[in-house]
């Protein structure tokens, strides 16, 4: 199978190079810049370099020498940091441009190239940098610019190497996929021929003999029950799901998840009361970090107790995706840690194998999988939610009495998307209890209550979120609902944050 590379220069985006080649059909994996060498196998049929935090002239920024980058012989293209490294390595000139340019941008063509085939003249770009290609190096000619970036796309066609400064991977460029397709299909010559279902088979195949029992950890989100599905493949009755409640869920998540679990057929699911343990343990803790390692650390010794307690448990499932790790920093030495996603846990002192059969998909090919299992719709389409909980939804200290209250807002803020057919038309649409008050008027009475932010994002991989855009008279009612029926808050606001700069999620 034809298969691309993308080396990991440590950019937030460079997963989702990966996950756009695998949607044109064209297997891809990610490497880091110092196994390219070793990982040029036949089936190689071009090399990406992604994008990166740093700059070239940084002395501890990832770097590849000139020989690795001449010897790998396939063509090759480079990326935001990738573009600026290539120039740096071949002769040309880098350095700080008078004005970031970060977001949307309009790039223009200036030299007609197979890989703008199908392109209009102009179409708008994603970008993010600071530093820029001044002067290309020798043997390359310009392809484009924007209005701040005078060499945005350049190519040595007799070596074939390509760059471009914007992002194509990003959804915000227009045309970005045709752009891909335009170097996998067209300049690297690769076959289609992958899909996650493919994925899905090597990996019940190099599993097959592995023996003993295993848990796995649900919540009745779509990750950990295509996990537990893929799982009772290779354990059957050996498999145990285990459901922990931790009292940070939304109203009625119990009883769905045993229903759901039920309806799936399986016959030893696992329910742990622990709401009071999760509660004691966050009580007075304010620090976002601290609340996920909290939760974390109850989840791992939960589960550890739990499996200590089942008869020979070996393994451990997750259903950790592409995205977990990399905003974990888990993927890459050189990205930044965002956050640390509490449904990553470490195989050190845990005494289990762990076995994540999802851990190189994007949420969309998971949804592919979901289908091919036979999994309800209700599953599918549902809103991701994180595993931490309603406690990184409660900015500040989590209380039963806040918690409470945000419970009964997310049930309005639910029922009113479902009742107006919004539901499956974002991504993620929650509300959020700011842990400030603010003051308001009841009945001719002061009142000092809670402010509830609504957050809502399109989006397709949580790697970058658009705010949604709602009409008003769903704001509206939205707000008097909440304003009416949930004494304690006493105003709601809408956040209008794309990601990034900001996050899906407030902590
Ligand atoms: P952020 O807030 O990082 O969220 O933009 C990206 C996506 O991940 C979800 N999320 C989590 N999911 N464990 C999870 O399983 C976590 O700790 C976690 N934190 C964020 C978030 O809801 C969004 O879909």
């Amino acid at each position: 199978m034809d298969k691309i590379l993308v080396v990991d220069f440590g950019s937030q985006y460079t997963h989702l190079i990966a996950r756009r080649v695998r949607s044109i059909g064209v297997y891809s994996e990610v490497i880091p810049p110092e196994s390219i060498e070793d990982s040029l196998d036949d089936a190689v049929k071009g090399v990406i370099l992604s994008g990166g935090p740093m700059s070239v002239y940084e002395e501890s920024s990832p770097k590849i020498s000139r020989e690795v980058l001449l010897g790998i012989g396939k063509p090759i293209l480079g990326i935001c940091y990738g573009h600026q490294l290539i120039s740096h390595i071949l002769g040309g000139s880098v350095s700080i441009q008078e004005s970031g340019e970060y977001g949307i941008s309009r790039f223009y063509i200036s030299r007609s190239h197979p890989l703008f085939d199908g392109l209009p003249d102009s179409f708008i770009v994603w970008m993010s940098h600071r530093d820029g290609v001044v002067e290309p190096p020798p043997g390359f000619d310009s392809l484009g610019y924007t209005d701040i970036t005078r060499i945005a796309a350049m190519a040595d066609d007799r070596r074939g190497i390509y760059t471009l400064q914007f992002h194509p991977e990003v959804v915000h460029t227009e045309y970005g996929l045709k752009i891909l397709e335009n170097f996998v299909l067209g300049i690297c010559g690769c076959e289609r021929g992958w899909d996650p279902v493919i994925s899905l088979k090597r990996f019940l195949e190099e599993h097959s003999g592995c023996e003993g029992g295993a848990i796995v950890a649900v919540s009745g989100g779509i990750d950990s029950t295509v996990t537990a599905v893929i799982l009772r493949e290779i354990f059957g009755d050996r498999l145990y799901p285990v459901f922990i409640d931790t009292g940070l869920l939304r109203s009625g998540e119990g009883e769905w998840v045993e229903s759901l679990f039920q309806s799936l057929g399986f016959k030893n699911l696992l329910v742990v009361e622990a709401s009071e343990l999760f509660l004691e343990e966050l009580r007075g803790v304010v620090d976002p970090e601290e609340k996920r390692r909290i939760i974390s650390r109850l989840y791992r010794d939960l589960l550890k107790i739990v499996a200590s307690e089942l008869p020979d448990i070996r393994y451990m499932g997750q259903g950790t995706l592409y995205p977990d790790r990399v905003e974990s920093g888990a993927t890459s030495r050189y990205a930044d840690k965002i956050k640390s996603h509490h449904n990553i846990i470490e195989e050190a002192g845990l005494g289990l194998k762990i076995l994540e059969p999802l851990k190189d998909l994007y949420k969309d090919e998971v949804r592919i999988l979901a289908r091919h299992l036979g999994l309800p719709d209700e599953v599918v389409s549902r809103h991701p939610f994180p595993g931490p909980g309603l406690a990184i939804r409660i900015v500040g200290e989590v209380t039963p009495e806040k918690l409470e209250l945000l419970r009964r807002v997310d049930d309005i803020v639910y029922e009113e998307l479902v009742a107006s057919g919004l539901y499956d038309r974002y991504w993620q649409f929650f509300p959020v209890l700011l842990s400030v008050k603010s003051v308001g008027i009841r009945g001719d009475h002061r009142h000092y209550g809670y402010i509830v932010a609504i957050r809502g994002v399109e989006s397709l991989d949580a790697m970058t979120a658009r705010f949604a855009r709602p009409d008003w008279d769903f704001l509206e009612r939205l707000s008097t609902r909440i304003l009416n029926e949930v004494d304690g808050v006493s105003r709601v606001v809408y956040d209008i944050s794309n990601k990034p700069p900001a996050t899906i999620e407030y902590e």
